[in-house]
C-alpha cells in the first residue's frame, strides 16, 4: 500500500541545546531538587512532544520492511497540499501539531476533510483527550474513576481546599509543565503553580486531588470488541531519587532517565495480583469505549487511597521511541507481548486497514 507518515519533528537547534545541557550535567548524581527545579525550568520544553528524526525513520523502515511504499509529510502549513500530492491509500499519523488547543486534531481533521483513511482516533476524540478536563468530564459521565478537579486561570481564594493537590497545564503532554513543584500542600504553593502555568504555557491549570497510590500505564491495540490490552507497565515511583516527590515529572522523564543512565523505573509486566489486573483492565476497556478511541492508545492510571484505579490521562497518540534504551512505554509493552518495533507499527496500521475495510478492496 501507499502509506504516508504525518509527523512533527524536533528542530535541530533544540536537540543540540538539550544534549549540550545534558552533557554539562550528570543527572544521575543530581540530587539537589531545588537546583534541578531551576535548571529544568530554564530548559525549553516547547517541543517535548515532537518526534526525533530517529523515530520517524524507524516508522518508515518498519512500514517499508513490510513492502509498503512510504512517503513522509511534515505537518507544517503545507501539509494539505503535500498530503494530496503523496496520494496515500492510508496515513500513519503521529503529528502532534503546534498551535492551539486542538493542535493534535488538526492533521486528523484535514485527513477527514480530504477523505483519506488514517491510523488512530478521529479529530474529535484526539481533541477531547488533549484537553484533560474535557476528557475527565466524559469519564465521569460514564462513572469511570478519576481524581476530583477544578480549573483555574488566575490565583484562587478558595478556603477549605483539601491538600495535597496536583497542578498541571490543562492541555499539554509529555510531562510538559509537570515539575517537582506540581504537587502542592497549601494555597500559596497552589497559586504560584497557577501563575507559573499561565505565564509559561499561557493556559489554565487543571487542579486535581493528589492520587497517592501505585502508578500504571496501559498500552491498548484494536477496535470495538477486539481490543487487546498489552502487558501492563508499573511506573515504579520508589525508583525516583529519595528527596523527590512521588510523581513521574519532567525532570525524571527527560533528565534522570537517559539513554546513557537508564532509570529502572518501569516494570513490565507489572507485579500485580489478578484482582488488581482485572480492575485496571476493566477501567481501561471502559475508557477506550467511552472515548471512542481507535486502533491504539495508552492510558495512564494511579491508585487512590482505597486502591481504586483512577484514570490520570489518555494518550491517543502514544510516544513510540524506537530505541529500547529510551524507555518508551508503548514499545516496551509491545516488546513484552512479543512484538518488535516493526510488528508493533504494522499492527497499528493493520488495525486501521481492517477498520476501513481497505483489505477487502
Ligand atoms: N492527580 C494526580 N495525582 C498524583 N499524581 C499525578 C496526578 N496527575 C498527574 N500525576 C503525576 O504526574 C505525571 C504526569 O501527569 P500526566 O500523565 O497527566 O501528564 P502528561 O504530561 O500528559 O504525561 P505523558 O508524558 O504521559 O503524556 C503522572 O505520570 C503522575 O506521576
Ligand atoms: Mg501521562
Amino acid at each position: 500500500m501507499r502509506v504516508t507518515v504525518t509527523y512533527n519533528i524536533k528542530k535541530e537547534e533544540n536537540l543540540t541545546n538539550l544534549s549540550n545541557f545534558k552533557n554539562r550535567h550528570n543527572f544521575k548524581h543530581f540530587i539537589n531538587k531545588n537546583l534541578l527545579n531551576n535548571y529544568a525550568e530554564r530548559i525549553d520544553d516547547t517541543f517535548a512532544e515532537w518526534d526525533s528524526f530517529e523515530t520517524i525513520d524507524a516508522i518508515r523502515n518498519a512500514l517499508e520492511n513490510r513492502s509498503h511504499e512510504v512517503t513522509l509529510v511534515e505537518a507544517d502549513i503545507n501539509v494539505c497540499e503535500n498530503l494530496k500530492a503523496s496520494e496515500p491509500d492510508i496515513v500513519f499519523n503521529v503529528a502532534e501539531g503546534f498551535w492551539g488547543q486542538s493542535r493534535e486534531s488538526q492533521v486528523p481533521a484535514i485527513l477527514e476533510m480530504l477523505n483519506i483513511p488514517f491510523t488512530g482516533s478521529d479529530s474529535i476524540t484526539i481533541g477531547i483527550c488533549h484537553n484533560k478536563a474535557r476528557c475527565k468530564e466524559i469519564l465521569s459521565y460514564y462513572k469511570i474513576p478519576n481524581a476530583d478537579f477544578f480549573i483555574a486561570d488566575t490565583p484562587v481564594e478558595k478556603k477549605n481546599l483539601k491538600f495535597p493537590k496536583f497542578v498541571k497545564p490543562l492541555h499539554e503532554g509529555s510531562s510538559k509543565g509537570i515539575y517537582n513543584s506540581s504537587i502542592v500542600y497549601n494555597l500559596e504553593q497552589l497559586n504560584s503553580e497557577i501563575d507559573r502555568i499561565k505565564s509559561n504555557y499561557n493556559q489554565p491549570s487543571l487542579i486535581e486531588d493528589f492520587l497517592e497510590g501505585r502508578e500504571f500505564t496501559v498500552a491498548m491495540l484494536g477496535n470495538n470488541d477486539n481490543v487487546k490490552i498489552l502487558p501492563i507497565i508499573e511506573v515504579k515511583l520508589d525508583s525516583i531519587p529519595q528527596d523527590f516527590p512521588n510523581i513521574y515529572s519532567y525532570e525524571v522523564k527527560w533528565f534522570f532517565d537517559t539513554r546513557e543512565n537508564q532509570l529502572d523505573i518501569f516494570e513490565c509486566p507489572a507485579k500485580i495480583d489478578s484482582s488488581l489486573k482485572e480492575r485496571i483492565e476493566k477501567v481501561c476497556m471502559s475508557t477506550f469505549k467511552s472515548l471512542q478511541l481507535r486502533d491504539w492508545a495508552r492510558i495512564d492510571l494511579r491508585l487512590d487511597k482505597n486502591n481504586i484505579p483512577n484514570v490520570l490521562e489518555v494518550n491517543p497518540l502514544p510516544g513510540i521511541l524506537p530505541d529500547p534504551r529510551d524507555n518508551s512505554c508503548y514499545p516496551k509493552a509491545a516488546r513484552t507481548a512479543g512484538m518488535n518495533y516493526e510488528a508493533m507499527i504494522n499492527a497499528v496500521l493493520n488495525e486501521a486497514i481492517k477498520r476501513y475495510k481497505l483489505n477487502e478492496n
